[in-house]
């Protein structure tokens, strides 16, 4: 490993020195198609720095990237921006090997930090807006809690406005590539998207916030360097500019219809209501759970204006599947939806009633009571299906943007 595995050159200074993970396919319940990297940095500064660790197993491969540029042990500071074992879980070898002479993190990320590694040493606070010097170079800490962990923050290295943006900004996609302009747009689009709607959907509101203030700061920044994916060192507004949108949650006239089904009755009611969507003008994501993953559902979601869900009743509840991506998209706090719930029974029927109660607890604009059928939908109910499909795309019509 120690010929092999080399540094990225950021800029003169900046080197990343993380891991890639090609292999990781379940992020605690989101499914990472593409892998994912955790990002580490060097600072080659007076003071010799190191900007977030990598996941415990990939140690050696950010320590093997670090010592092609200089020896691990002349580091001087480690500064930990997220305490989410992602970045932290090596620290504490990390610690062992480079034994820095101070190790920086947020008011609550000391406290998380310790929470998690128990260390025996002291790891020094920063807050809100402290500045530290490298001798020559200037680090700037902003604090972003709850974006996504109460411990996180972001660190400005003022000279090369370079912004060290931890979880922000970044993507689960593991490349060769280390830049975002190497990368093809669409990828980059999709797993941006993706990150933001399953990471960063529930802090909306703090999002727009923080994209505020740092406007208000008047910080120039050319290049954003995340702890998950690609980095950006050309076109940089364009996550800014995606996470303003993305956090607005305005309506789209798109509809999500995520369903599952036992017999194909509810499969068929979806496939009809989508028929109804589809004629009066709205773009309509079809999602049979069988075969999507609740993130993917969430990663649609995120920019449409209604969510159709279909479960057939099974031992008078709600379909499993069914009920876990409800959990999943209700935590993730959704805005602006409108939407209703479909599906077919045979006895008692209660899974129709049951989605209705959890859309309206999720604050979705509710249409209608739920359409449900006995066994097999005939020509009559599919005739309801695909009328409820074009109610929905009227009103959508009226209401998005
Ligand atoms: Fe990539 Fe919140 O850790």
């Amino acid at each position: 490993m120690k010929t092999y595995f080399q540094a990225t050159q950021v800029n003169d200074r900046v080197y990343w020195v993380g891991a890639i993970d090609w292999s990781i396919r379940n992020f605690h319940g989101y499914a990472t198609d593409r892998g994912s990297t955790y990002n580490a940095y060097l600072i080659l500064a007076d003071k010799v720095t190191l900007v977030d660790t990598v996941k415990a197993p990939f140690l050696e491969e950010m320590l093997v990237r670090i010592a092609s540029v200089i020896d691990p042990r002349k580091i001087d500071y480690i500064i930990s921006n997220h305490s989410e074992m992602d970045h932290s879980g090596c620290l504490p070898q990390a610690i062992q090997a480079v034994k820095p002479e101070k190790v920086f993190a947020s008011v609550m990320g000391t406290k998380a930090l310790q929470e998690h590694f128990h260390l025996d040493r002291e790891i020094s606070e920063v807050k809100d807006g402290e500045s530290l010097s490298l001798g020559n170079l200037n680090l700037t800490f902003l604090e972003t809690r709850m974006l996504h962990w109460p411990d996180s923050m972001v660190t400005y290295l003022a000279e090369d406005k370079l912004l060290f943006s931890q979880d922000a900004f970044g993507m689960h996609l593991a490349s060769s590539e280390r830049f975002a302009d190497q990368i093809e747009d669409w990828i980059l689009n999709y797993e941006a998207a993706k990150y933001y709607a399953n990471i960063l959907l529930p802090f909306s509101a703090l999002v727009s916030k923080l994209l505020e203030r740092v406007k208000g700061l008047g910080i120039t920044i050319e290049t954003i360097a995340p702890d998950h994916g690609p980095i950006w060192r050309k076109e940089v507004s364009r996550m800014p500019k995606l996470y303003a949108t993305w956090a607005a949650q305005r309506p789209t006239n798109k509809a999500v219809v995520v369903y599952d089904t036992m017999w194909q009755s509810t499969a068929l009611m979806a496939r009809t209501i989508a028929e109804g969507l589809r004629a009066g003008g709205t773009m309509t994501k079809l999602m049979p759970l069988e075969s999507c993953h609740r993130s993917e559902v969430v990663t649609e979601v995120l920019d449409a204006g209604a969510l159709l869900v279909g479960s057939p009743t099974i031992n008078n509840n709600m379909f499993p599947t069914v009920a876990g991506t409800l959990a999943y998209l209700k935590g993730l706090k959704p805005k602006n939806l409108m939407g209703t719930a479909f599906g077919s029974y045979g006895w008692s029927g209660e899974a129709v009633g049951q989605v209705m109660e959890v859309l309206a607890e999720m604050k979705i604009d509710l249409i209608g009571d739920g359409l449900k059928v006995k066994y097999v939908p005939d020509e009559s109910v599919l005739a309801e299906c695909f009328s409820l499909g074009s109610r929905v795309a009227e009103k959508l019509g009226k209401v998005s943007s």
